[in-house]
């Protein structure tokens, strides 16, 4: 049986990692690890493939960046080159990012099986390119396998069959768990390197089209972190989507030497800081699931999330477009006056095992 894995951006890599040290335990299953090349920086790609241990991707498509359309239609004839050469029987696709869809769509018209592994997830925003992905994904795929119940629920509604369905657990947070030590011993040099005190510091993610390509907005949420900074330091890793907002619109940063806009940095390094962190301030889908497992305060910069059980029993508030809200919340963490959140069930470190016994047919 050989099996072909997709990945293409920085979330999706997390994710291939412990279904593909999964598969890999059953050594009648050749796995093919195919890199769409949508995200192609270091620190945006390789770094992530050394950290999680991930073997270099058999084949990279080069696709690069593009307009939706543009980067979506060159993943799409590149990769239907791929399954036609390769011809495997099962095609695993990750998240709700282009080249989710793209390697979706693909399979779907050759009449190629694919599974969708993070599957079922909504924020019932159209705006959003990923819920467009997470929907024509979930359409075409044969396996569906989602991380939490109220994906299954969505795709009951949807008109999915009850037998294409699969409710493993998140297979995020099996890295999560698999890397915490390791992670965890990087915070001597990255302390030091940033001057960091343990739970004195607020970590930053921004990227989401609609918070960064505003000018108005990031100009918003730029003054506000400043103002948080005085009380509150912050550590900002940039997107490079953010990074040319920034420096395109003019966007004033008070520099008030609390806010440290950084590079991208890797997974352990990140892992590291969001569990050393006061509170996470962030628009990222990921995030709110890491900070939920970690017991770690998230604000999260979005009127809306595909994960609601992060809010209902995890850490994460959304904070929306307010940015008096945000400042209110900040006070709330800083008072001590945060909530306690539970993890939800399965998020245990073993949906990638679970996945691999469906995948394989072999116990
Ligand atoms: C993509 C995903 C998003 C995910 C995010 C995580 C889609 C629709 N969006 O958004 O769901 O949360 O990845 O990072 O798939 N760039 C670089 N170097 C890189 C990659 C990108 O400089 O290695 C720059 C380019 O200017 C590019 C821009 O970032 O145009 C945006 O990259 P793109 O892959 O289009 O979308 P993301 O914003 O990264």
């Amino acid at each position: 049986m050989k099996i072909l894995h997709v990945v293409g951006a920085r979330p999706n890599f997390m994710k291939v990692a412990p279904v593909h040290r999964a598969i890999a335990a059953y050594p009648q299953i050749w796995q093919i690890l195919v890199h769409t090349g949508q995200h192609y920086d270091l620190n945006m790609s390789d770094i992530f493939f050394q950290q999680l241990g991930l073997p270099a991707p058999n084949i990279n498509l080069e696709v690069g960046s593009g307009s939706h359309a543009v980067q979506t239609a060159q993943i799409m004839m590149r990769f239907e080159e791929t399954v036609l050469k390769e011809k495997p029987d099962l095609v695993l696709v990750y998240g709700d990012v282009n080249s989710t869809v793209a390697a979706a769509l693909v399979c779907a018209k050759l009449g190629v099986r694919v599974g969708h592994v993070e599957a079922g997830l909504r924020s019932f925003d159209r705006t959003m390119p990923e819920e467009i992905n997470r929907l024509m994904t979930d359409q075409v795929a044969d396996y569906l396998f989602t991380p939490s119940q109220d994906g299954d629920e969505h795709l009951l509604r949807e008109g999915v069959s009850a037998q294409k369905i699969h409710f493993v657990g998140n297979v995020m947070i099996d890295t999560l768990v698999r890397l915490l030590p390791a992670a965890g011993r990087l915070w001597p040099r990255i302390s030091s390197d940033l001057h960091l005190k343990d739970q004195r510091f607020g970590l930053v993610t921004l990227h989401r089209p609609s918070n960064v390509d505003d000018p108005a907005m990031l100009a918003q949420i730029m003054t506000t972190l400043a103002d948080i900074s005085h009380e509150l330091p912050i550590v900002f890793p940039i997107h490079p989507r953010t990074r040319v907002r920034i420096a395109s619109y003019d966007v004033q940063i008070k520099e008030n030497g609390n806010m440290q806009l950084i590079d991208p940095i890797g997974y352990l390094d990140f892992l590291c800081l969001q569990q050393r962190a006061k509170l996470v301030i962030t628009d990222s889908g990921g995030i709110q699931e890491e900070t939920t497992y970690l017991n770690v305060p998230c604000l999260t910069v979005r009127e809306n999330t595909e994960r609601p059980v992060t809010v209902e029993q995890g850490t994460n508030i959304l904070v929306g477009r307010d940015m008096a809200l945000l400042r209110e919340e900040t006070q709330r963490v800083l008072a001590g006056a945060s909530r306690k959140g539970t993890v939800p069930p399965l998020w245990d470190g073993h949906a990638a095992e679970r996945i691999a016994v469906i995948v394989t047919g072999l116990g």
